[in-house]
């Protein structure tokens, strides 16, 4: 899809993944929605001297129902080309150690508000036969890993939604692009450690966001449906994918209780 001049509503575009892309796509003049949770002038500022055609902040707390609701208020019936459903949140450790309130949390925003958002746009979407909705996913939704139990089914629960709306929405001009996102260095890759670590080794490899953030900008413009990692990521999601016991038996060596 064409990115300049796009009008393009991003989740969680204060930090990591979300605000590089939200940088990258300001350099192709975007309009750019940012759905953050505290208002933040010098965001606003950074966006507008990386070339955004206009940039508008809308605070929001997706960790409730009601707090997604409050935002498809906000947007009213603004014009919106491309949804960027980024804002996540990371659990981990042991099952009987993950606070259930963190539980309900991840699947309240890796699932369930972006399956709010996403049905709220779709209409007005498809009336203009045209939009593009990009769900941030993970390798964590393919690769099944002790300590990642509630994560990981947030995000195989983002790989399986994409997948059947990518079916319903074949011929209407809308179309998804699902991002199995490998190891960025972001604020929530350097928790993975603090989370899982006791338990499990955790492997080293990321791109920065602004690397990732191209090849996201990169898959947008040629119409992929799925960006996934390459290289030896690859290569084991691959194996997680149509050999998982070859990877629980590789897993079984790096994991203590
Ligand atoms: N980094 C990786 O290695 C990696 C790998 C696979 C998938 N991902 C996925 O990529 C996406 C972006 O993650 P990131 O690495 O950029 O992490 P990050 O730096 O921790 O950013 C997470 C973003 O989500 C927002 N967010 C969290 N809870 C929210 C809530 N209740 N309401 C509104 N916004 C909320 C955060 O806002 P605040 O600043 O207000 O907290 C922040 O902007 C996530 O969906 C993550 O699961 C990341």
């Amino acid at each position: 899809m064409e990115t300049k001049k796009a009008h393009i509503l991003i989740t969680g575009a204060n930090r990591g993944i979300g605000k590089a892309v939200a940088k990258r796509l300001a350099e192709d003049g975007a309009h750019l929605y940012l759905a953050v949770r505290q208002n933040d002038p010098e965001l606003v500022e950074e966006m507008r001297q990386a070339g955004a055609g206009a940039v508008e902040i809308l605070e929001c707390d997706l960790s409730t129902r009601e707090g997604v609701d409050a935002l498809v208020q906000k947007l009213g019936d603004t014009r919106i080309d491309i949804l960027f459903n980024n804002a996540g949140v990371l659990t981990g450790g042991l099952l009987e150690d993950q606070p259930l309130d963190d539980i309900y949390d991840v699947f309240q925003v890796n699932v369930a508000a972006l399956v709010q958002l996403t049905q709220a746009l779709l209409p007005r979407m498809l009336k203009r036969k045209k939009g593009l909705i990009i769900n941030n996913s993970s390798i964590s939704g393919i690769m099944y890993l002790p300590g990642a139990s509630t994560y990981a089914a947030s995000k195989a629960a983002v790989i399986a939604f994409t997948h059947c709306l990518k079916q319903e929405l074949r011929n209407t001009g809308v179309q998804t692009l699902l991002l199995i996102t490998p190891g960025v260095k972001t604020r929530m890759f350097d928790r993975i450690s603090d989370l899982y670590g006791q338990n499990y080794k955790v492997p080293k490899g990321t791109i920065t966001p602004e690397k990732y953030a191209e090849m996201i900008h990169e898959a947008i413009v040629e119409d992929l449906e799925e960006l996934s990692p390459s290289g030896l990521t690859g290569a084991a999601m691959h194996v997680a994918r149509h050999l998982p016991s070859l990877v629980e038996r590789a897993v079984r060596f790096r994991f203590k209780r």
